[in-house]
């Protein structure tokens, strides 16, 4: 199996360079944000309930400048494209298409909420890879969000960023996504898992870090064609929130795990009893998770990852052949847990292994891969990063 190269360590050099090209001139700042992984908590963020992810070492970084008029001209060193959209564009949710739709969706996000967001000349490079399930649109719109908010100096509070960013997507991109991925991009913090409560968007830094317990967070991109990713996770959100309304509270998040029974008993469609049973418990899941990282026995997570992944293989059913092979070759081979990580259908998982297993277990999953005739997994071991922030 391949191995990914070290993350561009050179991106924000490379970007300067690009923008040069671009625009014949210096750019005024950079700014980067990063993809992420969801170590425990998934589909459980527009439940109102509890996320942990952390963020990736990949990122996007974006060279940026503002002009003088609403107009905004971004090039993407990655599609080899440059878009162009003056304010009128940026107003009409769904003009612009393709990945310029995180960017405009962005300005339009500013504008609406009243912000005198700055026309600019942007460059945007990266080595999130797209399609992995490794939100790379998020760390598009944070990347963008955090230029234009200091290029326009709008004095936007960190708090207020990752639902401005989850709009964009929303609304303006059409992705009926919840916060989690802007507010892991915009928010996570080095060497630290972020524990995120999606109602009240509080939220705790808890430290987590692999290597220093021997361990290593395997991500292997499963490779798998992404197939009606947006159509089904936007029915899996609207499966949720009729229970939610069938069992008369205002998400699912409200159902505790001691009266789930209950809630099951008053819901008669099995699916949507097993897309309940799927939240109630990955919300406990991801509590759980929290206690035994404050209590620093981080291979104890393991058995609580791999109980989310038969939940969303078996609940909530997101999970495709090539993503459950790779978490029970990687179990056999040692891992101490492993599961799919994001909205699902494809896309990649983890396995927490001890840091000098992680090319064995990598190898055991190719085989696993090969007896089933599937296109070879990507893999590389990934340590919490930073969030977005501005380079100097
Ligand atoms: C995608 C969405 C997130 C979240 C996850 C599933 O990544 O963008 O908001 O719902 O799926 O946990």
């Amino acid at each position: 199996m391949a191995e990914r190269g070290e993350p561009g360590a050179d991106l924000a050099t490379q970007v300067i360079r690009v923008f040069e090209r671009q625009y014949g001139e210096t750019p005024a700042g950079r700014w980067a944000a990063p993809g992420r992984v969801n170590l425990i908590g998934e589909h459980t963020d527009y439940n109102d309930g509890f996320v942990l992810p952390f963020a990736l070492p990949q990122r996007t970084v974006v060279a940026a400048t503002p002009v003088d008029e609403p107009l905004w001209t971004v090039w993407s060193e990655q599609t080899g494209e440059r878009i162009t959209f003056d304010g009128e564009q940026a107003d009409k949710p769904g003009h612009v298409t393709g990945w310029g739709s995180y960017v405009a969706g962005v300005v339009w996000a500013l504008r609406d909420a009243g912000h005198p967001v700055p026309g600019a000349r942007l460059a945007i490079a990266s080595d999130v890879p797209p399609g992995a399930g490794l939100s790379s649109s998020a760390a598009l719109e944070s990347a963008v969000l955090t230029a234009l908010a200091d290029l326009g100096r709008l004095g936007l509070p960190v708090e207020a960023r990752p639902a401005l960013a989850q709009r964009a997507e929303n609304v303006y991109a059409g992705m009926p996504c919840g916060v989690m991925d802007q507010a892991a991009s915009i928010r996570c913090r080095a060497g630290h898992a972020l524990f995120l409560d999606c109602r009240s968007l509080d939220l705790e830094h808890i430290p987590f870090d692999p290597a220093a317990a021997g361990l290593a967070v395997l991500v292997i991109d499963s490779r798998a064609p992404h197939r009606h990713v947006t159509g089904e996770y936007a029915a899996r959100r609207a499966a949720c929130e009729s229970a939610a309304r069938a069992l008369g509270v205002p998400a699912l998040r409200d159902v505790p795990l001691d009266g789930l029974a209950a809630a099951l008993d008053r819901l008669d469609d099995d699916v949507v009893r097993r897309r309940v049973r799927h939240v109630v418990t990955e919300n406990q899941r991801v509590l759980e998770t929290v206690a035994l990282l404050r209590a620093g026995d981080v291979t104890a997570i393991g058995p609580l990852m791999t109980a989310s992944h038969v939940s969303m293989r078996d609940d909530f059913e997101i999970t495709v052949p090539e993503v459950d092979t790779a978490v029970a070759a990687a179990l056999s081979a040692g891992a101490y847990g492993a599961r799919m990580t994001g909205g699902g259908f494809g896309g990649c998982v983890l396995a927490l292994v001890d840091a000098d297993r992680a090319e064995t277990v990598a190898d055991a999953v190719t085989a696993a891969y090969v007896d089933h005739g599937f296109t070879p997994p990507v893999w590389f071991t990934a340590a919490p990063g930073a969030g977005a922030t501005a380079l100097s």
